[in-house]
């Protein structure tokens, strides 16, 4: 008979099969999971994380503190009094925007579009407030006119008090956020030829914020790794086209690292947590602090400290930021990526500061409790927990003996506000990734177990193979005669 049952050899090949696959999978687990995950992660149109990636849900705050100047009459000569108020408080609708796919080199393209919505019940200040800051038009006006000629720098000195420009500026915080104010500095400059701005757009308005909200221009044009191939989603590639950054020279033009959403696996101590960031048009270096745990999560704290801005004082790594000559460390100078405006980041309230930017203004009081920049990142598979990003964008001021209302000012970092975006992953993300990682952590273990599961079958079968013949025979007849009661079965 050709079509004798032969169950207990194919049980025997099975569990054969099964408990050499279920070894081969124990050996090979941290291969296999990182394949599967990182298949779920990839950018690419199907996967789950390309969904949440181009319009996340996660509710993102973006809080914003005004220094209020409380005593723009007596300056220079006494020091200026700040009083931080706020937070102003918006909710921001983040959207990747013009997202092109390009499976041929692994990259993915695109901008990110944000809106922001004032969030009246939990800020703490009104938009109606009247805030006073320095004049940033004015004081943006003389930086530039730095390398003009002396009858150039009077003319402009002229203009300035014409239209009666004085060193602060009182608006309602609105206004100096999101709305802009008119100026008729800025209907001046309108009518200059563009590269006496330095390419700046021309603007109707100035505000601090004026026309980020909806703009798709903000962050610039990324170009990213899609993690199609096996390596990691998320990583720059290009920024507004430039592989490398056209400000810098040497080592800090060279843009690597994450663009903030998917960091590397594998995060180790030694290792410094490398992110691109656009606002600071730079590539940021995030140095291990410590280690805890978030709900039974364990991460890795980055933070930014004394190394990450500072001048060659103590390393050598950042003094290709400096352009020209290092001021303080501590700060930033994104001059050449905001239109040779006399912009400068830093820490909130200049924490891990040079000490003079500090002596030069009251009403500063670094903490770092609530001034520092971190990322809490799960080391082993590189998922932010917990952030909080944090700057400070302040105006370079320094004497310019030919511009009357410079021309005794000290050389100093004027701050004007401070923002922070913190993010924290919710209850249930983190337990999702607690599944995640008990199957990573335990899956090898099950396989090995089911592994010795099935040698154990094997084992049993072969042994019972001798005493069960008879049970077979009486089988086979069984099977005839039931061949002949139905012989259609057969076909
Ligand atoms: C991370 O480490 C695990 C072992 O601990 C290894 O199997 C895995 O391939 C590593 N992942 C990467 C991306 O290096
Ligand atoms: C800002 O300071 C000015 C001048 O001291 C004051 O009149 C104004 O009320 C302050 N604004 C807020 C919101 O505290
Ligand atoms: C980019 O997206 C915006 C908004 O979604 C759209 O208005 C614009 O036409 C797109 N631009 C390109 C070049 O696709
Ligand atoms: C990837 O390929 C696309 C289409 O061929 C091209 O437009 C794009 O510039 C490439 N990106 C990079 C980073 O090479
Ligand atoms: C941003 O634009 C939206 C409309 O697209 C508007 O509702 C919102 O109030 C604006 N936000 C601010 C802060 O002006
Ligand atoms: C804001 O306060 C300044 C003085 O601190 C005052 O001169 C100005 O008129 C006020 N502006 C408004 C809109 O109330
Ligand atoms: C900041 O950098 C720009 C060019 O990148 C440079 O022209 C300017 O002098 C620097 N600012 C200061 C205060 O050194």
């Amino acid at each position: 008979m050709r079509h004798r049952p032969q169950w207990r050899r194919v049980a025997c090949g099975a569990a054969m099969l099964f408990a050499a696959a279920a070894l081969a999978t124990a050996l090979a687990w941290n291969s296999i999971f990182e394949a599967v995950y990182n298949s779920q992660l990839a950018l690419s149109p199907s996967s789950r994380s390309y969904r949440e990636w181009v319009a996340p849900d996660v509710p993102l705050y973006l809080e914003i503190y005004l220094f209020n100047w409380t005593n723009p009459d007596d300056f220079p000569h006494q020091k200026p009094i700040l009083a931080e108020v706020g937070p102003y408080r918006f909710r921001e609708y983040r959207r990747h925007v013009n997202v092109s796919v390009y499976p041929n080199n692994g990259t993915i393209a695109y901008r990110t579009q944000r809106t922001w919505q004032f969030d009246e019940d939990t800020s703490e200040a009104s938009l109606q407030d009247n805030i006073t800051i320095l004049n940033v038009i004015a004081a943006s006006a003389a930086f530039r006119s730095r390398d003009w000629g002396f009858l150039k720098q009077k003319g402009l000195s002229l203009a300035l008090a014409m239209f009666g420009h004085g060193m602060s500026v009182s608006k309602l915080a609105g206004e100096l956020l999101f709305d802009g104010y008119e100026d008729p500095l800025i209907d001046l400059a309108n009518s200059l030829p563009p590269s006496a701005l330095g390419g700046a757009p021309k603007v109707d308005r100035f505000g601090l914020f004026y026309g980020r909200n909806n703009s798709i221009d903000t962050d610039g044009y990324m170009e990213v790794t899609s993690g199609s191939s096996s390596e990691i989603p998320g990583q720059i590639v290009r920024w507004d086209g430039h592989s490398s950054l056209p400000f810098y020279a040497g080592e800090c033009a060279k843009m690597t690292g994450s663009a903030g959403e998917f960091m590397p696996h594998n995060l180790t101590e030694s290792e410094p947590l490398t992110i691109f960031m656009s606002d600071l048009c730079r590539t940021v270096y995030m140095d291990y602090q410590e280690s805890g745990t978030l709900e039974g999560i364990p991460y890795h704290k980055y933070v930014m400290n004394e190394a990450t801005f500072d001048n060659s004082s103590s390393t050598d790594r950042n003094s290709c930021f400096c352009n020209g000559e290092c001021l303080w460390s501590g700060v930033m100078n994104v001059s050449a990526c905001r239109y040779g405006s006399p912009s400068f980041l830093s820490l909130p309230h200049f924490l891990h500061g040079d000490p003079d930017l500090l002596d030069k203004v009251e009403g500063l009081a670094p903490d770092p409790d609530l001034h520092t920049f971190y990322f809490a990142v799960e080391p082993r598979l590189g998922i932010p927990l917990d952030v909080s990003a944090r700057f400070q964008y302040n105006v370079y001021l320094e004497p310019m003996p030919n511009i009357a209302l410079y021309a005794n000012v000290p050389k100093m970092l004027f701050p004007i506000f401070w923002v922070q975006q913190k993010v924290q992953v919710e209850s249930k993300v983190l337990g999702e990734l607690r599944i995640v990682r008990g199957v990573m952590d335990w899956g090898g273990t099950v396989c090995a177990c089911a592994a010795l599961a099935f040698a154990a079958i094997l084992t049993v079968t072969s042994c019972c193979s001798s005493h069960c013949k008879k049970k077979d025979e009486i089988e086979k007849e069984k099977d005839e005669a039931e061949l002949k009661l139905n012989p259609n079965n057969r076909s």
